[in-house]
């Protein structure tokens, strides 16, 4: 199917010279951490928050001066309105991506892409043939150590890499949000959490050549916690075992680097300036995690890499993370859930797609 776009984007130049304007699609988890976190950019106007729960749009909406509605449509009718931010549950992000494309809005849609490969490839056609840019939230490139660590890699001042290790951990956040558990629809721990360290390890050592996978995804074990390890080998030779863990108390990761002329190390509990630990009993009234590490001298990754993504509409530079890289990473996550399931390995063609 052609996407014809109703309406045309603005060119470079003309974004360039006033605010680029928003609609942000999901008052949720990360619809608010975005909202909140460009609403006083001189270069961003928040024209819409849209939620179907239409009083949590409207709770932003107050805070950053937008319009709530509880309808994309009307977002999207709106020729003023330049770029659509997409912070909905994974398996909405293709037909709210594709109508964004056909409404001539540039789209930045939260990790993964989609729930598989094949709605990840109509998401890139729908914006390619409509001329708007898509990019994907892939954030942990935007944090400075990843970024100096994929210096460091590129530089070869390592020589060659042998082994990686990462981790990351979360409460169980189907806890908050239901949707996240639903591991047909939505992919679960490895769609939330892998998917971000499979993305990661690629930019920073290319292609993979074969992974294997446990989990407990699909076991009896731990209804209400889920967990997967997966082991890669990337074509350059490098081996990476990946952990992701919904049965944490709290936000954690790790990476741990081994080259022949040295290792690098990173872990979130060292970079963190400010630890609040809450009591129990705080935490359920709040309904947040008992134990949260921050940064607050730190601009945060979330920030950045949407002001990059603004950078490039004004400039009409491409994005460091196009819809390709998203396909990519949703690959690999869908043959870790595959290996998980099956037991078996996965082997992958040079072009990133899984061999026959
Ligand atoms: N980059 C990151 O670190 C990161 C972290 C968490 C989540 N995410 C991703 O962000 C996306 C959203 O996750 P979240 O944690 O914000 O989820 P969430 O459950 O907190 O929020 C989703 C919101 O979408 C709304 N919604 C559902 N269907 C809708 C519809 N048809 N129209 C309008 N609104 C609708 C819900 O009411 C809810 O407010 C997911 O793809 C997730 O993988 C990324």
């Amino acid at each position: 199917m052609t996407t014809q776009a109703t309406h045309q984007p603005a060119p470079p130049a003309e974004l360039a010279a006033r605010p680029v304007r928003f609609a942000i699609v999901g008052a949720g988890g990360m619809g608010a951490t975005h909202a909140i976190g460009i609403k006083d950019d001189p270069n961003v106007e928040i024209a819409w928050m849209v939620d179907l729960d239409l009083p949590r749009a409207e709770q932003l909406a107050h805070k950053t001066g937008a319009k709530a509605t509880s309808s994309m449509e009307d977002a999207l009718a709106d020729p003023a309105v330049d770029a659509v931010v997409i912070a909905l549950p994974t398996s909405l992000h293709r037909n709210a991506t594709e109508a964004a494309a056909r409404a001539g809005k540039h789209v930045f849609c939260e990790k993964p892409i989609a729930r598989n490969a094949e709605d990840g490839l109509a998401m890139v056609a729908a914006c390619e043939q409509a001329g708007v840019t898509l990019m994907i939230g892939h954030v942990v490139r935007f944090f400075p150590e990843y970024q100096r660590i994929k210096e460091i890699l590129d530089s070869g001042e390592l020589g060659q890499i042998a082994t990686v290790r990462a981790l990351r951990t979360n409460p169980p956040v189907q806890e908050r949000s239901p949707w996240f558990a639903d591991v047909e629809k939505n992919g679960g721990v490895v769609l939330d959490l892998m998917v971000h360290d499979l993305d990661t390890l690629c930019w920073l050592l290319g292609g993979v050549e074969r992974l294997f996978a446990q989990g407990l995804t699909y076991t009896e074990a731990q209804p209400r916690r889920d967990y997967a390890m997966a082991s890669l080998r990337f074509r350059d030779g490098a081996i990476a075992h990946v952990e992701s863990s919904w049965a944490h108390s709290t936000h954690r990761t790790s990476i741990e680097i081994a080259g022949q002329y040295g290792l690098i190390d990173f872990s979130s509990d060292n970079a963190a300036s400010l630890t609040i630990e809450r009591t129990v009993a705080l935490s359920d009234k709040l309904d947040r995690p008992a134990r949260v590490y921050s940064r607050p001298a730190v601009v945060s990754p979330q920030q950045r890499e949407l002001r990059h993504f603004i950078d490039c509409l004004q400039s009409g530079e491409p994005v460091m993370i196009d819809g390709h890289a998203g396909v990519r990473a949703i690959t690999l996550a869908n043959s870790v859930l595959d290996s998980m399931r099956t037991g078996r390995p996965v082997f992958f063609n040079e072009d990133g797609s899984v061999a026959a």
